[in-house]
């Protein structure tokens, strides 16, 4: 893929470990123990500078609080998450809003638009969890990647290319719950992202949307699918 220095780890659905060229870890809607598609090696995972939240729901924040008070890492998402979390214990819950970037050294961290739903899953049933949304990370060596979080297309995504011009974009292609290849494949040509990972499908049964499709849909484009196996490095 071409990551110039970075390397980065699919741990199943929307679960990514980002390693920057500068040795920092970015784990991205943490979800392990629990995750049908996630390596069992990463059950217990313990690294940690940064961990981004794209919203509440169970199956992007589920392993966020134990690796949160593991590792220490800053935990990036909204606001609402973060006051949540910080009625849990967790001491570096960062709140932010769309729009806002936090930078760490030369590493920054833009949230951005998503077209989602945030609620919290509590033994008390949903509360709130603010908006959902996507990340923009631009690395050390400028490489910039795109989290879609759990999004339908938006017409808006043309001004992540503008403003931002990812690299590699990160998309939901399951549908039902997120867009499918159909409108995964439109985002793509909005955003201008080379290359495109597919995630958040397959772990489900409601999650039928394939890679295959989104590729066909790509084909003889500028566009490169690239297919991760969960638990793999890619440099
Ligand atoms: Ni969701
Ligand atoms: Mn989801």
């Amino acid at each position: 893929m071409g990551l110039d220095g970075a390397e980065l780890t699919w741990l199943g659905h929307a679960s990514f470990l980002l390693k920057s060229p500068g040795g920092k870890y970015l784990v991205i809607d943490p979800w392990l123990e629990g995750n049908p598609k996630c390596p069992p090696e990463f059950y217990g995972w313990d690294k940690a500078d940064y961990i981004l939240l794209t919203h509440g729901h169970f199956d992007h924040m589920g392993s966020a609080e134990s690796l949160a008070k593991k590792t220490g890492a800053a935990v990036l998402c909204n606001f609402e998450l973060a006051t949540y979390l910080g009625s849990k214990g967790v001491a570096n819950a960062v709140g932010m809003n769309k729009g806002g970037t936090v930078e760490f050294g030369d590493i920054k961290i833009t949230m951005v638009y998503a077209d989602h739903s945030s609620g919290i899953s509590t033994e008390h049933g949903i509360i709130y969890g603010g908006e959902a949304a996507g990340f923009v990370v631009t690395l050390e060596n400028g490489l910039t990647l795109y989290h879609a979080g759990d999004t339908n297309v938006f017409g808006d995504m043309a001004l992540i290319k503008t403003l931002y011009q990812p690299d590699v974009a990160l998309l939901p292609i399951g549908g039902h719950f997120t867009m499918a290849p159909k409108e995964a494949a439109y985002a793509v040509r909005l955003l201008g992202a080379k290359t495109v990972v597919p995630m958040h499908y397959g772990t489900f049964d409601a999650l039928t949307g394939r890679p295959e499709a989104l590729a066909d849909l790509l084909a003889g484009s500028e566009y490169e699918v690239k297919v991760m196996e969960p638990g793999q490095a890619v440099q």
